[in-house]
């Protein structure tokens, strides 16, 4: 009964404390899951109805400088097959994509220095003029201030951050020394102060990870606000030092995705691709649980096998029209709806 107290607290005045995160988390029951999934499922119909928005996902290039210790396309893998996609590539996914009904593309990559203001400005600017009622969100890592305005100037209009941890100490053991939670924090204020809107996000159950770094997660996502939350279990990768560990459940994050929907429920809610791996239907127990996003791959069928950022990810054999159609099969299968939309969050 206090999990449900809770739970009707936060749907009503959507904060709690970071000690009654803890405590919904450590303590809720299958059936105050339940109790927490009608709500949020209800929280989402009042603002989205049955409908979900895609986002057209371009994996650009698998090069990074980083060295994530969870991430498949680190720096230090020797194992894995480098690509970047082409300016002309890219164009011709967004307009395949275009055809296929998307009206957002998301061009995600590693920090590929390839990748400078320039390149992107170029790219972003014939997406735009190509595409005048398409959005364009970057997910190109962390960047310099000025670099976020220049390519906000250029028509991008939404940017994805995952913070990955709201836990400093968390994020030290997740990250090469080079890497800081400062940095990471300051770069997501900076995306949002240039006007962009703005997605945060992490990984549930990744190494380490206790319940009360899950509790700080949602503090932080409840004080941040930010447009987008993209979670998703963490999947190990063999080629990493994470190789080992145990991969996140679809239970938590199906829970994690309730009760951010109740925190924010304006907020645009991915059901993760990881989620689709680690469940034959992981994606539409996502949408069930609250989500109101998908987002499928309109990568190169030749290159996506290589984006591979942690074991067994699905729809690298799959065309991009086959993606777009299993998914809105899929979400059909639960009574949702797939809609020709920018997507922009409903405020
Ligand atoms: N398992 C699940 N998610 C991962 N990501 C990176 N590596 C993994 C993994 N092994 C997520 C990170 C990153 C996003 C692009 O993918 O949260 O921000
Ligand atoms: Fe890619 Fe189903 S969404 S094959």
């Amino acid at each position: 009964m206090i999990i449900h107290k809770l739970a009707d607290k936060l749907n009503s005045v959507h904060s709690l404390t970071t000690e009654e995160y803890r405590f919904l988390i450590d303590n809720r029951t299958k059936e105050d899951e339940e109790y927490i999934k009608d709500l949020a499922v209800s929280a989402r119909k009042k603002i989205y109805g049955n409908s979900v928005f895609v986002r057209g996902l371009i994996e650009i290039s698998n090069i990074c400088k980083n060295d994530c210790f969870y991430c498949g396309i680190r720096k230090s893998n020797k194992n894995c097959d480098r690509y970047r996609l082409s300016p002309e590539q890219i164009m011709l996914c967004a307009e395949e994509g275009y055809s296929l009904g998307f009206r957002t593309f998301v061009l995600q990559g590693g920090e590929d220095p390839f990748f400078s203001d320039e390149v992107l400005i170029k790219i972003i600017g014939e997406i735009k003029s190509s595409f005048p009622d398409c959005a364009v969100t970057l997910s190109m890592g962390e960047r310099s201030r000025d670099s976020y305005e220049r390519l906000y100037n250029a028509g991008a209009d939404r940017y994805l951050l995952r913070h990955e941890t709201a836990n400093e100490e968390h994020y030290n053991m997740l990250h090469p020394p080079e890497m800081s939670y400062k940095n990471r924090m300051n770069c997501l204020k900076e995306l949002r102060s240039t006007g962009y809107q703005v997605g945060a996000g992490f990984m549930v159950g990744s190494p380490f990870q206790t319940n009360a770094e899950l509790a700080e997660d949602l503090k932080f996502i409840e004080l941040f606000k930010p447009d987008m939350c993209g979670i998703g279990p963490f999947i190990p990768h063999k080629d990493t030092p994470f190789a080992n560990k145990k991969a996140g459940t679809l239970e938590d994050t199906c829970f994690l995705l309730s009760v951010i929907r109740l925190i924010y429920p304006n907020i645009l809610l991915p059901s993760t691709t990881a989620l689709g791996t680690i469940h034959p239907r992981g994606r539409e127990l996502g949408i069930l649980s609250g989500a109101n996003v998908v987002m499928p791959n309109l990568s190169p069928v030749n290159v996506r096998k290589k984006y591979e950022l942690y074991d067994n990810k699905i729809c690298t054999g799959e065309e991009s029209a086959e993606c777009r159609g299993c998914l809105e099969a899929r979400m059909k299968s639960v009574g949702y709806e797939i809609v020709t939309d920018r997507g922009d969050i409903k405020k």
